[in-house]
């Protein structure tokens, strides 16, 4: 296992109604002028927003508001959210939504106090010294981000969607009803579960040896998602299976079972081009990518592959062909998405093999944290794209 430093400050606030005491939190975390940040409408709709302001109020909390968050979130809005956050002299961040509101809640966070360009933090020019604080309420779980200190943005101008990481945009809180994802629709279910088994595998496949502990619960947070998502397409309001995905969500994406390890993240900067290229849902890119990385990598450790596939799928050990059960471990994977409703190819997905060579081009511009578990050439991703192309059941 490697030396390593865990650092989770964010106080997860969780179970039944738990938006209703939003406000304390905001005062509790020093805010006194929230901009409200959400959305194209779904927290509108479920009346999540109204109680949310009604906590605000009951707390004693001013706020001003910008909906409008398209998944993959633009630099465009936040640039609007950074200009609203001063002229109104806002002091804390709340997001009510997803991962692409949180994400733009925290690009808005680091902007305001910087005199440059926040792109700087996306595109690897500058880091930031400092940042309002940002709470979240959840409302769907995927990505992680209500306790991860990253931040996902897409520049409208070129389609570049790059992340930026500090600890500085971690929230102070969030906020995690269960009972606010059982308005999901199942498709959207789906991907946030995808992306959830995925910031996983991007941990479990690592050349680190001796890591015992982060294996198992690696294999914890997948096997929960393979009996729990089933349940939920199935049944949309049980508030137990809900529950159970939630958590699994932030605990795959705090880090907390990847500490020690060396992680990939090559699959994740391989999707980002296809989300943004066709504004699919990044889970959906995963869905495509993720089995096709792993068919592709197969062979560099074939026995990791196996572990998952004996431990994860319950698949039996060959012992005379080990590649057999890491490759029939792959294939359960693929099946278990296609099981839920993601897209196994390109057609499936909306997406065009003749696009590769320009994805594999915006793939090469400046990136950070890719390739852990094995390192890529530009025609080993050109390779990735077209297996994720012709992939079929
Ligand atoms: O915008 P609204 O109307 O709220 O609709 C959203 C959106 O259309 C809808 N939704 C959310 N909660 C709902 C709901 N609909 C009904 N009922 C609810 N309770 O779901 C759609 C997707 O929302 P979004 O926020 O985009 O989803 P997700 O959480 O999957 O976030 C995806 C973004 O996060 C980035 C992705 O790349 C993508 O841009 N990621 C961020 C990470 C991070 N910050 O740590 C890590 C991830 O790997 C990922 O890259
Ligand atoms: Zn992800």
């Amino acid at each position: 296992m490697n030396n390593f430093q865990f650092y989770s400050p964010t106080e997860f606030v969780f179970g039944r109604d738990t938006e209703c005491e939003a406000g304390n939190y905001v005062k509790k975390h020093g805010g006194s002028k929230v901009l409200l940040h959400y959305g194209g409408g779904s927290a509108v709709r479920s009346g999540l927003l109204g109680r949310i302001k009604a906590s605000l109020t009951e707390a004693g909390i001013g706020f001003t508001e910008l909906g409008g968050v398209r998944p993959n979130p633009r630099d465009t809005l936040v640039y609007d959210g950074i200009r609203l956050a001063r002229s109104e002299g806002v002091d804390f961040i709340l997001a009510v939504g997803g991962g692409s509101t949180i994400d733009s809640s925290k690009a808005i966070a680091m902007g305001v106090p910087y005199d440059g360009d926040f792109w700087d933090f996306y595109c690897g020019k500058a880091a930031p010294s400092a940042a309002l604080p940002v709470g979240t309420v959840l409302t769907i779980a995927a990505a992680g981000s209500e306790g991860s200190g990253d931040s996902v943005i897409t520049k409208e101008s070129d389609g570049l969607k790059r992340g930026a990481g500090s600890d500085l945009i971690r929230p102070r809180f969030s906020v995690m009803n269960p009972a606010l994802t059982c308005t999901l629709p199942p498709y959207q279910t789906a991907c946030g579960a995808t992306d959830i088994m995925a910031h996983v595998f991007e941990r479990y496949f690592t050349n680190t040896t001796e890591v015992g502990i982060t294996d198992r619960l690696c294999e914890a947070v997948l096997k929960t998602m393979i009996a729990e998502t089933p349940r939920v397409i199935a049944q949309p309001d049980n508030y137990d299976a809900r529950a159970n995905i939630m958590w699994a969500g932030t605990v795959a994406h705090t880090n907390i079972v990847g500490v020690g390890r060396e992680q990939d993240w090559n699959s994740h900067g391989i999707e980002h081009e296809l989300s943004a290229l066709y504004d699919c849902a990044h889970g959906a890119g995963l869905a495509v990518i993720m089995p096709a990385w792993m068919e592709f990598v197969c062979g560099h450790d074939v026995m990791r592959f196996a572990q998952a596939a004996v431990r994860v799928w319950g698949c039996e050990m060959n012992f005379a062909n080990p590649e057999a059960t890491a490759r029939e471990g792959i294939f359960r994977f693929r099946q278990f998405l296609h099981g839920i409703g993601m897209p196994v190819n390109f057609a499936e997905l909306g997406a065009d093999e003749a696009d590769i060579p320009k994805l594999v081009e915006k793939f090469g511009i400046g990136r950070r944290r890719t390739g852990g578990f094995v390192k890529l050439s530009a025609d080993d991703v050109a390779e990735i794209y077209r297996i994720a192309a012709h992939a079929a059941l």
